[in-house]
């Protein structure tokens, strides 16, 4: 058989799934027959149809009137009528599993010897519904997502005993439909796309229940950290709290290792369930009516999004590990199944695999739970150095080169390179090796045109504790004013690079530590880290700067105060000064460096200079020459050939590309 003999297909079910499966085959031009058990349901089903078809058709989708389309459809209560000659049945009847037995073993019964009969559960075992049939090689899963009209993504899952051509039938007849389908090589709970999915939910309904963060904290982290269409306690509402509920406990009941808290089991069985009854973790407007729910992006800031997403990637390990499935069909099933802005191992490789591996094993400890232990396939991957972006392989090849210094490691992560200060055992104080060094090192990422961005950060316990004070030991007054000098033109090279400059701060940044931080454009620091300028409790001043960029940056008051007491101060003080732009969790303070170095990249490189320029030297001149530089500045960025791109992509709708010209 081939997917060409496949012409007649019936759909049994026809609620919200199933009239949306058989309206995707009829648009494919498949004569369909529906089947339900109830009259009202299957008019309703064809009404539904009917406006999805007419609104595709006034949006230009549609190559046929839905009139033509709709003929297609036929309706029947009667199984035998909707099977007999059916090449291909769907069922699409609720997640029962007593109740889908029943229905195949009838079905078996009724339709020809050579039709496929294909699943949409999303929860319940292929092989076990297959066995209620004469022909487990002909029964598969085909499980499309809500609504099966837009959704793109079909999960085609094998059960134990389905044979290769039935599968190759269908991976077909999905593309077919215009579908992409991933293929699920074994019969494992949840698929793709519901075992990370709940695994992220899994976390996030511990994380509340165990009061380290609040609902509002895990949807703002979720949207805008992680970048994900919808917030995890939104998406759960979405679903149905009982839907949920039952989802885990389908899986739970087939082995995996969940646990459902009990905030979550009372949650289910009271009478607000989400978006349906109009209350759920958020309200809405009415009982079925969506609203998204307002969440702040501040309110998310202090939740370490590597270990809420950690055990997700953990089970997406497990299904690549145990070959259920190709980590690229792993990718595509959350981009196109969750609408994810990146796969989930293009998260991992993001975040670092030692990073996540390290925050599943605090999860384990704090948890005490198995779900949590790092999958082998990751334990072995950060044995063997391959830990994501950061080192050139992970799920996925990067191109990272690596030059190490005396004093400092300079790695080309393209498009990003990062200057790591590397003395770790003094706290990476500067000396006159890392300033020479730090010179050689912005020479050449000033020359290489394919570095966007340039982040500074410490090895070891701190970014910075400051000038090597050993070094001012046997020093005259005049050899230091002109160490002062020499420290200065360093700092001034950082400032005035052509790429824009982060520091990411960790530990300490202290004296000329701070100094290099605030030569840089940007700085986010991890929380627990202290900033300051000591120098004056060693009898000095300020070397490198500080008096007037720290100035220029908090102002006198302020400035002042940490200059004449010597204090440091936390990380979060320093961003409600506006010292620092960012505090996050520790173990994410390389990965917002890595965002905003990647973020930058994507935006027309001359126009980010120019900005910088007419800032930097703007702000040395009168306000009035600062605007006439700043007017030169629009037209010269006016001029480039990024500007023309910009702005008739706005004018087309379509997001720009920008090649720094
Ligand atoms: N210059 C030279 N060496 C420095 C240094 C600096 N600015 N900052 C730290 N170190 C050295 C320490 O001397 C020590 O070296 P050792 O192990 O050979 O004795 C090592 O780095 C580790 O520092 P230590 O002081 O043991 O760590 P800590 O955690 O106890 O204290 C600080 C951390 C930052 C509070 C402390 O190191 C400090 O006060 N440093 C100086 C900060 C300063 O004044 N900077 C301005 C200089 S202009």
């Amino acid at each position: 058989m081939s997917v060409e003999s496949i012409k007649k297909v019936a759909v049994i079910g026809a609620g919200t799934m199933g009239h949306g499966i058989a309206q995707v085959f009829a648009m494919a031009g498949y004569q369909v027959w529906m089947r339900d058990i109830a009259q009202e349901i299957l008019d309703r089903a064809i009404s539904r149809i009917k406006i999805s078809l007419e609104k595709l058709y006034s949006k230009g989708v549609l190559r046929e009137p839905p009139e033509a389309i709709l003929n297609r459809i036929r309706t029947t209560l009667d199984i035998n009528e909707a099977c007999k000659e059916a090449d291909l049945v769907i069922e699409a009847v609720p997640e029962k599993i007593d109740l889908k037995k029943k229905v195949f073993s009838e079905v078996d019964a009724v339709a020809p010897k050579h039709a496929i009969l294909a699943t949409n559960t999303s929860s319940l075992s292929i092989t076990e519904i297959a066995s209620a049939t004469k022909r487990p090689d002909k029964v598969i899963g085909m499980h499309f997502f809500n609504p099966p009209v837009i959704m793109k993504l079909v999960e085609v899952i094998r059960g134990e005993k389905t044979s290769d051509e039935t599968v190759n039938i269908i991976m077909d007849i999905a593309k077919k439909l215009g579908k992409e389908p991933v293929l699920v090589n074994k019969d494992s709970p949840g698929f793709i796309v519901n075992r990370i999915l709940f695994a992220l939910f899994h976390e996030a309904l511990w994380s509340v229940d165990s009061g380290e963060h609040t609902v509002d904290e895990i949807d703002s982290a979720a949207r805008y950290k992680a970048g994900f269409p919808m917030g995890i306690f939104e998406l759960i509402d979405y679903i149905g709290i009982d839907i949920t509920h039952q989802i885990f406990q389908a899986m739970i009941d087939r082995g995996v290792k969940f646990q459902i808290p009990k905030t979550f089991e009372e949650k289910a069985k009271s009478n607000e369930l989400g978006v349906k009854s109009g209350k759920g973790y958020y309200k809405y407007p009415a009982p079925g009516v969506f609203a998204k729910p307002s969440v702040s992006i501040k309110a998310g800031v202090k939740v370490d999004i590597i270990r809420l997403v950690a055990p997700a990637i953990n089970e997406a390990a497990m299904l690549f590990e145990e070959g259920i499935a190709s980590k690229e069909d792993i990718d595509k099933a959350v981009k196109l199944g969750l609408n994810w802005p990146m796969g989930v191992f293009e998260y991992a490789d993001l975040f670092g695999i030692d990073t996540v591996v390290s925050a599943l094993e605090e999860l384990r400890k704090v948890r005490g739970m198995e779900i949590y232990e790092p999958r082998k396939i990751l334990k072995e991957m950060v044995e063997r150095g391959e830990v994501g972006r950061k080192s050139g392989k992970g799920f996925y090849s990067y191109r990272v080169e690596e030059k190490k210094f005396e004093t400092i490691i300079v790695k080309y992560e393209y498009p990003i390179a990062w200057i790591i200060l590397n003395r770790p055992k003094k706290l990476n104080a500067i000396n006159a090796k890392m300033l020479e060094e730090m010179e050689k090192a912005l020479k050449e990422i000033e020359d290489n045109k394919e570095i966007k961005a340039v982040v500074f950060m410490g090895s070891g316990k701190a970014f910075c504790a400051g000038a090597d004070v050993s070094e001012f030991k046997d020093m005259s007054g005049v050899d230091a004013f002109l160490y002062s000098r020499r420290i200065q033109k360093v700092f001034e090279i950082i400032e005035n690079l052509t790429k824009p400059t982060i520091a990411a701060i960790h530990g300490y940044a202290l004296g000329g530590g701070l100094e290099l931080a605030l030569a840089c454009d940007l700085r986010v620091a991890a929380s627990g880290s202290l900033l300051g300028q000591p120098e004056i409790g060693l009898g000095i001043i300020p070397g490198a700067a500080a008096t007037q960029r720290l100035t220029r940056i908090i102002g006198e008051g302020k400035a002042k105060e940490l200059i004449f007491l010597g204090d440091y101060i936390a990380a979060e003080d320093a961003e409600s000064i506006g010292l620092v732009n960012k505090v996050v969790p520790p173990r994410e303070l390389e990965l917002e460096a890595r965002k905003i170095g990647l973020r930058i990249a994507e935006k027309p490189a001359l126009s980010l200079l120019i900005a910088k320029y007419v800032i930097n030297y703007g702000k040395d001149a009168a306000e009035s020459v600062g605007k006439v530089l700043e007017s030169l500045g629009f037209g010269l960025a006016r001029s480039t050939k990024d500007a023309e791109e910009g702005i008739k992509a706005f004018l087309e709708k379509r997001k720009p590309k920008f090649k720094g010209e």
